[in-house]
Parts: structure tokens; C-alpha cells; sequence
């Protein structure tokens, strides 16, 4: 599907892969685990003050999956018409994001630790930061 035509409800709530041992648990990230890429880049946000808001962003191309390792946090999301909130607080549960929505992240816990898994290396020029050129490049004006 073409970035400009997703919406939020082509985000999908998926549970990874989980292996649950005497000797603890042990969850997998993988393109054959239900991600539907193959990660290129993993990254990781902690040390996060409370009350703060990150991720006021879109990606062109960039395909993600969000996952609360420890603590919680909510994933707003936008397509240009309808928003959509997710609360992530399960650490085998992933939130995949397609390409082309608005993401803000919220609602921190403390000590919350957020991984992100993403489809390629990092690339500024797959950014949308500013929301009134997400919304005209959601409706195909440029
Ligand atoms: P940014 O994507 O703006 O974070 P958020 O949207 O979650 O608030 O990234 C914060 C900073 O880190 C910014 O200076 C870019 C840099 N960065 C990298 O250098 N490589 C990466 O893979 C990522 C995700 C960010």
C-alpha cells in the first residue's frame, strides 16, 4: 500500500514471539515472527523525564514495530483524519506502524524502556517533522 493512502487502522497489535522458561522469558523480533520486515536497526529510548512528549514525526518509507520492554507508554497515531491511541505496557507485544502516519509518543511510565525496530538504517530525509506538510503529503499535494 502506497504511505500516503495508510491510516491508523492499518497499525496492527501484534504478540511476538514468546518463550516462557523456568529460567525466565524470551521474546524474539524477527521478519519470520510476525514484524513483516526484516529489521535493519534496532534502537531503544529510556531515562525518559516524565510528562514528556517524542516522536511529533511521520516516515515516507520506514516500517516500525514499538515495543514496551519495561513500564508503558501511549502511541498516538494520525492519518490526516483520524487519530487513534495505543497503550503499550506488555513486553511481547509489538505495535507495527506502516509507513505514512503521524506518531507521537506519550504517557511515559517510569522507568518506562521503549525499543523500536525499524526497517532501515537511519535516514533524516524520510522524515515528514513539520504536520502541515504530513497533511498536504497525505493528500498528494506534493
Ligand atoms: P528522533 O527520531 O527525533 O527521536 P523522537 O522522534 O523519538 O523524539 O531522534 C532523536 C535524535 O537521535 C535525533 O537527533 C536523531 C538521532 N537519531 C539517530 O542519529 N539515529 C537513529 O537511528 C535515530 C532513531 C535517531
Amino acid at each position: 500500500m502506497r504511505a500516503e493512502r495508510t491510516t491508523v487502522n492499518d497499525a496492527e497489535l501484534i504478540r511476538l514471539e514468546h518463550h516462557s522458561t523456568e529460567v525466565g522469558d524470551l521474546v524474539v523480533g524477527s521478519q519470520n515472527t510476525g514484524i513483516g520486515f526484516e529489521p535493519k536497526r534496532a534502537y531503544y529510548l529510556y531515562d525518559i523525564p516524565a510528562r514528556v512528549e517524542r516522536g511529533g514525526h511521520a516516515h515516507k518509507e520506514l516500517q516500525q514495530v514499538i515495543v514496551a520492554l519495561a513500564g508503558a507508554l501511549d502511541v498516538v497515531l494520525f492519518d490526516g483524519e483520524h487519530e487513534r491511541l495505543v497503550r503499550l505496557n506488555q513486553p511481547d507485544e509489538g505495535l507495527r506502524l506502516p509507513s505514512g502516519l503521524w506518531r507521537e509518543l506519550k504517557g511515559f511510565s517510569g522507568g518506562t524502556i521503549c525499543l523500536v525496530l525499524a526497517s532501515s538504517q537511519y535516514d533524516e530525509g524520510d522524515y515528514i517533522r513539520e504536520q502541515e506538510e504530513f497533511l498536504n503529503w497525505k493528500q498528494g499535494k506534493q
